[in-house]
């Protein structure tokens, strides 16, 4: 991956590259540093029909899942979030997480034909190492469902003390590409406005066969966390975006809120 290519982000050139609906407003903000992207969108007022966009540079207090911090080094990397209004309840948004990392890669796999895997429910693998993971977090504005879907992605990041598991980058596994976060992060929006409509209208079960095929998961020994001391191996997803498990040779159905699940090395 050539310097050349570590662009600065740039509003007109995301704009420039938008492939979606001419009707849909896409407000953009980017930020050289800012707390959190999901936090400020968490924070503005949304409308239907819209959609608001904030990325940056850099994160003081990226959030990850469960708590946790998200890495978020100075111009290494994608924080991008994207806010919305939804005429929707979130418990009909079950395997949302897992449409958004779909929508993630196949803009990979258009623009650097790269074949992610998705560790269910929303984490991305490259080589069985992270390279990405999304934060969707929600609240009721006037009985409207506001969403924000956050994604960090590790791009051109070689090294990092402070992540305490096996992680990698684009430029670690691929390091002759060339990519301009501009680009993915249009092709990222694009992605996921053209197929919002239709996830909402036909639900997770629309997408299952297309997460079969990237589903890091399937048949691997794993260590879940309300089942400590059992012998546990991933199975399938259903089409409710629920995880069945083999536990100690009994299915189970877990679902993303319940479990927090490691792959066995
Ligand atoms: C995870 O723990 O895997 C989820 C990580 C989500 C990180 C992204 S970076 C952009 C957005 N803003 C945040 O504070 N977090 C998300």
């Amino acid at each position: 991956m050539k310097d050349v290519n570590q662009n600065k982000l740039n509003s007109e050139n995301i704009h420039s590259f938008l492939n979606i609906d001419k009707n849909l407003k896409v407000n953009l903000e980017i930020f050289d540093q800012i707390d959190s992207t999901n936090s400020y969108l968490l924070n503005k007022k949304q409308a239907v029909n819209e959609l608001n966009v904030c990325i940056a540079e850099m994160q003081t207090k990226g959030k990850g899942r469960s708590g946790k911090i998200w890495e978020s080094p100075k111009e290494k990397n994608i924080y991008l979030s994207i806010g919305s209004v939804l005429d929707k309840e979130i418990s009909e948004l079950d395997g949302f997480s897992i449409f958004i990392a779909l929508m993630i890669c196949d803009a990979l796999k258009d623009l650097y034909k790269i074949k992610a895997k998705i560790k269910w429910p929303n984490d991305l693998y490259l080589e069985n190492k992270k390279f990405g993971g999304i934060l969707i977090e929600t609240k009721m504005v006037n009985k409207k469902l506001s969403i924000v879907i956050g994604i960090g992605l590790n791009i051109f990041m070689k090294t990092n003390e402070f992540i305490n598991q096996e992680w990698t980058s684009l430029y670690i596994e691929k390091p002759f590409l060339e990519v301009d976060r501009n680009i993915l992060i249009s092709k990222i929006i694009s992605e996921i406005s053209n197929n919002l409509n239709y996830f909402l209208e036909k639900g997770f079960k629309a997408f299952k066969k297309d997460f079969d095929k990237r589903n890091i998961l399937k048949n691997k020994k794993v260590l879940v966390s309300n089942f400590s001391s059992s012998d546990c191996t991933a199975l399938d997803v259903n089409e409710d975006g629920s995880l069945n498990l083999l536990v100690d040779n009994l299915k189970q159905k877990v679902t993303s809120g319940e479990v927090s699940l490691k792959i066995q090395k």
